[in-house]
């Protein structure tokens, strides 16, 4: 297998360049999900407006990690699941595990997100213990068994809803970088948990150009895999 962390990275850097991002993003940019993610995302979305407010802030970005990275995990556990009962039919088992090594990869690369965004939120603001703690744990908790389930019963509904969310995630980072950019630019970051991941940002700007670029990947792969999960189905 080659190395998908390092050819992750390398994508990961190629997608600061605008033009490179903006085709990346381009043949899913119009992509348009079933009513039922549509409904679930926007109420998603729309509680996390209605407690964060609609600005991107450090706070909310902690909290939308807390709960950004959980349905990776609820599909590997469903996946887990249902290899537990269909072992013996190995078309299925082989389009399971390929999803389930996505999850698995893009579960890590959130929990990266949640480490260090929180790091910075403790930096530069005060986290409440109801508002930007229990509620997020709470909703994502909630999250996680929705997305068991829902996968369990339409894998389309689970990614396409993930699509969404991480639609929102990059709107939203992109949003800060633009607004922040100076300050940004002019603040160091220093995470013994980032170089253990494997990524090296000299400032602040960097580390959310990449997290953007990584939500973007993740949207994209959604449905990337949503589409060979149907092809190899049929
Ligand atoms: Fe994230
Ligand atoms: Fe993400």
């Amino acid at each position: 297998m080659p190395d998908e962390h390092a050819d992750f990275e390398k994508l990961i850097e190629s997608l600061n360049d605008d033009v490179l991002r903006a085709s990346y993003a381009a043949p899913l940019d119009g992509y348009r999900p079933t009513f039922m993610p549509r409904l679930l995302a926007g109420f998603l979305i729309g509680c996390g407006n209605l407690v964060y407010g609609r600005a991107p802030s450090y706070l909310k970005f902690r909290a939308i990690e807390i709960i950004a990275r959980v349905p990776y995990h609820s599909w590997a556990s469903a996946i887990f699941t249902l290899l537990t009962l269909f072992y013996a039919d190995e078309k299925r088992a082989l389009r399971l595990s390929t999803l389930s090594r996505f999850t698995r990869f893009a579960a890590e690369n959130e929990t990266m997100h949640v480490v260090v965004v929180s790091a910075l939120a403790l930096k530069h603001a005060r986290p409440g213990l109801l508002r930007h703690t229990i509620v997020p744990v709470v909703f994502a908790f909630i999250y996680f068994w929705k997305s068991y389930f829902i996968y369990l019963i339409n894998p389309r509904w689970s990614l396409e809803t993930n699509y969404l969310f991480e639609q929102h995630a990059y709107d939203q980072y992109s949003l800060f970088l633009a607004a922040h950019q100076e300050e940004l630019k002019r603040s160091p970051i220093e995470s013994e948990f980032l170089a253990w991941y494997g990524r090296h940002p000299r400032s602040e700007y960097e580390f959310f150009q990449s997290v953007r670029n990584d939500e973007l990947v993740h949207r994209n792969r959604s449905i990337h895999e949503l589409r060979m999960h149907e092809m190899r189905a049929s």
